[in-house]
């Protein structure tokens, strides 16, 4: 069994990582018999999932209701978030309840903003179910959910109690959600650790193949990466940003396409080539990092390029609204060495548009 934590206080919390932790009570401290909670999960993990976690709660007498909610990125908006307030307040639940995410990514952000935003602050316990939700997004307290016009406009920095990785969910994931996971592990690589970036290029089979030994090393080393950066700067006013390699063009993929369409890591892939091409036109990048990184995202099963109906102007709109758009000027984050990244300001248009060009099949 691994166990990061992430130091924040009084609010540090620990991530558990290891191959059955859904059966065992111990798993869910520090809530005790007699304590309440509210189970949130989408109708394809309540088939796979939702009996076992019940059943270990209710072993050792903890009160469990339940809201299940339907499946889909394009569902992670305020109205689905409405379904579990109403299913608290319908249940009774006061300030002593705790909200379970049982999911992925979209699951997990949509009920750590309910947790943040009910009777303005419930516990929550992260139960990630994808990989992407493993190694980045039940970490690091950013809930949210969508609006039409952007990506997680709306949403508070809460942090979980604990994050409880079970490694066995992986067997049961389809293999492009594998994949998209995949494109968040390799922009740890990237960003932060160039020896891990070599440790990817050596195992990516392995990790496909959801080798067990491969798979808890890669997801341990992620954890532990985010885990430092969050505990270095939880509000993203510095360092943090650079977790958002990709994401100012990726965002801008998702919300176009409509959400959905292209699964977060595919998006993200696409707009981390899109960056690594900024770089390259900067001279910040060179050619033989832009094309270890092109080669380690194809192998990953991931896309290298943009939806080809996307226009480079159709991207503008989007990029203009991105969250890390200070006073009116946009801040990109760019790799400039495998296992280092910057932020970049001050960039014209043109370069920015370039690289979807680049990008384009
Ligand atoms: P997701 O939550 O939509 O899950 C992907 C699909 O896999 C869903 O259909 C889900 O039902 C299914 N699924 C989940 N676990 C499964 C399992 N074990 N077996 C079979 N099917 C399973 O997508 P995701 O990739 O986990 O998360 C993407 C979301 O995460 C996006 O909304 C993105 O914005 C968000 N995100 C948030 C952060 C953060 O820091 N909060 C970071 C990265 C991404
Ligand atoms: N996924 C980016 C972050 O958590 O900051």
């Amino acid at each position: 069994m691994e166990k990061i934590t992430v130091t924040l206080g009084k609010r540090s919390y620990q991530i558990t990582i290891a191959s059955g932790l859904f059966e065992d009570p111990l798993s869910f401290l520090p809530l005790k018999a007699g304590n309440t909670a509210m189970l949130v999960t989408n109708k394809t993990l309540a088939r796979l999932y939702l009996n076992k976690v019940r059943h270990t709660l209710e072993r050792v007498d903890i009160h469990v209701d339940q809201v299940i909610l339907p499946d889909g990125e394009q569902y992670k908006n305020l109205s689905v978030l409405e379904q579990i307030f109403t299913a608290l307040l319908e249940n009774s639940h006061g300030r002593d309840t705790t909200l379970i995410a049982l999911g992925g990514g979209v699951i997990g952000d949509l009920t750590g903003f309910a947790a943040a935003s009910y009777q303005r602050g419930v516990r929550f316990i992260q139960l990630p179910t994808t990989l992407l939700a493993q190694v980045d997004s039940s970490v690091g307290g950013k809930t949210a959910v969508n609006h039409q016009l952007g990506k997680n406009m709306i949403g508070a920095f809460y942090q979980p109690l604990s994050v409880v990785v079970d490694l066995t969910c992986l067997q049961t994931l389809p293999i492009r959600e594998l994949s998209s996971g995949l494109a968040e592990v390799i922009k740890y690589g990237i960003i932060l650790d160039a020896e891990f970036f070599v440790w990817l290029e050596t195992h990516i089979n392995e990790l496909i193949d959801i080798n067990p030994v491969a798979m808890a090393y890669c997801i341990r080393r992620c954890c532990e990466l985010k885990a430092g950066v969050v505990a270095a700067d939880e509000t993203e006013q510095g360092v943090r940003s650079l977790l958002n390699l990709g994401h100012t063009y990726g965002h801008a993929i998702e919300a176009e396409m409509g959400y959905g369409n292209w699964l977060h890591g595919e998006a993200i892939a696409a707009g981390m080539m899109m960056a690594a091409h900024t770089a390259l036109r900067l001279n910040q990048l060179s050619k033989l990092d832009v094309s270890r990184i092109r080669t380690l995202l194809i192998r990953a099963g991931l896309p290298v390029t943009g939806p080809k109906i996307m226009t480079p102007d159709s991207y503008l709109p989007h990029i203009m609204r991105d969250k890390k758009v200070l006073a009116g000027e946009l801040r990109l984050v760019l790799p400039t060495a495998i296992g280092h990244a910057e932020i970049y300001t001050g960039l014209t248009k043109e370069t920015i548009m370039s690289a979807v060009l680049d990008c384009q099949d």
